[in-house]
């Protein structure tokens, strides 16, 4: 006889919010939290005033990410002093870093809990009901809650991603993944697979597949370039993406993969953090600059009209002039489409926070930042000129936020297409688009 069911749910009736910030990886999280406590009981609430219990999923990338997580404990202490009963909850990668250190000093919170200890989750609830203070922030080898449905909380119903793998086993100098999030491990196949037919058949058309370093993936014989495979061949009405690349890592085989499958998207993620080798030594990445460059050769060889997007970091340890220039260099010589972008923040424990200073000025790291931004603008602004005139397929997302009567979808490059709303066309559909117009941001297309 299962025990479980003769103890009663102790969360029954109990309304639960949940916070995310971070990355997509901490969406998916969020989603398997909220599958875990519904088991118990609990009750999905999005209004946060009439919550029982508040957890905030956390990022710790960047001290600023850390510092908004602070400012929004501190405006929670209103709710508190409302209702006194409340429990608030710091889970994801702050858990992981700060641990029982969170649970003390003016905002302490009475649940911790790190990204593998979420299954401990219903535990840690029931100590802090009954007073105490809940705190697992155990990292696993294996853990990667293959088989719990994640509860959807996409706005569209449209593009869901599914985690095929956690954690991290790159030790970039600067980065703290690798500590809050654990070592890296990979989804079994059969698992994923089951979840991007089950998103199919619950009217998905796009699938976004998540890890930090996809390329990495391997359970039993099945690797990236295979999984993603079996992925396309689910449905050639469901796109395929993924996210993200090391470029390291980026076989001709995946891209072969790519090149074969029409729905696989064309657009790929591929973090250069700087375009300088001597930097890219420093920060441990494992490749230089030509090495960079070959893969995108290599990218553009295969995939003609692949869009290539990219995560820059500006003032890292060290950084010349002249590294800072090589920077800008390759980000003319790539063309990206779109970057991520970002000024160095020391994190504490990682290589980098232990040997090597933190020594480029605040005012040249916001100046380097500065000068990056500038830059992809002009490179975003041209890539969506050349893209005046083209014709694209398009998945249709949603309404435009500006206008009503727009409808906006998204091409195979990730790039966001608005056209005139009809009747005949829902959320959902494929359509061809002409792109007539654009911003720097968006395409603006009529339909064909
Ligand atoms: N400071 C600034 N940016 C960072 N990133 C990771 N660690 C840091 C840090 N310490 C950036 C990298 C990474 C993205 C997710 O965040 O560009 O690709
Ligand atoms: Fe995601 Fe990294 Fe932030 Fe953790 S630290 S939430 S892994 S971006």
């Amino acid at each position: 006889m299962n025990i479980n069911a003769l103890r009663p749910l102790d969360g029954v009736g109990k309304k639960l919010f949940v916070e995310t910030y971070g990355c997509q990886m901490n969406v998916g999280d969020t989603e398997i939290v909220i599958s875990i406590l519904q088991q118990e009981g609990y009750r999905y609430t999005e209004r946060i005033e009439e919550a029982d219990v508040i957890l905030i999923n956390t990022c710790s990338v960047r001290d600023n990410a850390e510092q908004r997580i602070w400012g929004r404990l501190a405006d929670l202490r209103r709710f508190r002093k409302a209702k006194p009963s409340l429990r608030v909850g710091i889970i994801g990668c702050m858990a992981e870093r700060l641990k029982e250190r969170l649970t003390e000093g003016r905002d302490a919170v009475e649940i911790v809990a790190g990204p593998d200890a979420y299954r401990d989750l219903p535990r840690l609830l029931r100590e802090a009901e009954s007073g105490g203070r809940g705190v697992n922030t155990l990292l696993s080898q294996e853990e990667t809650y293959a088989e719990i449905a994640p509860v959807r909380l996409d706005r569209n119903g449209v593009s869901g991603f599914i985690a095929i793998m956690r954690g991290c086993n790159n030790y970039c100098s600067y980065c703290v993944v690798p500590y809050t999030r654990g070592i890296e491990r990979s989804r079994d196949p059969e698992t994923i697979l089951g979840e991007a037919r089950e998103l199919l058949a619950n009217g998905y058309r796009e699938v976004t597949l998540l890890g930090q370093n996809v390329n990495s993936y391997r359970f039993g014989e099945v690797d990236f370039p295979e999984l993603m495979r079996r992925v396309a061949d689910i449905s050639p009405l469901l796109r395929v993406r993924f996210a993200t690349s090391h470029p390291k890592d980026i076989s001709d085989r995946l891209l072969e993969v790519m090149a074969a499958k029409p729905n696989i998207c064309r657009a790929i993620h591929l973090p250069a953090q700087s375009g300088s080798t001597s930097m890219l030594g420093r920060m441990n990445r494992k490749y230089t600059r030509e090495w960079y460059l070959e893969r995108v050769a290599a990218i553009r060889r295969y995939l003609p009209d692949c869009a290539v997007t990219t995560d820059l970091i500006a003032g890292f340890s060290g950084e010349t002039d002249e590294e800072h220039r090589d920077t800008l260099s390759l980000m003319r010589e790539v063309g990206y489409e779109f970057a991520y972008m970002f000024k160095y923040s020391e994190r504490p424990g990682t290589f980098a926070s232990k040997h090597l200073p933190d020594d480029v000025p605040d005012e040249v790291k916001a100046a380097r930042l500065q000068e990056i931004i500038e830059l992809q603008n002009e490179l975003s602004l041209a890539s969506n000129r050349r893209d005046v005139g083209r014709e694209f397929e398009v998945l249709v997302e949603g309404t435009s936020r500006k206008r009503k009567e727009q409808l906006f979808g998204r091409n195979s490059q990730n790039k966001v297409i608005v056209f005139d709303a009809s009747d005949d066309v829902k959320v959902g559909d494929y359509l061809r688009v002409r792109v007539t117009d654009c911003t720097p941001a968006t395409l603006l297309g009529v339909r064909i």
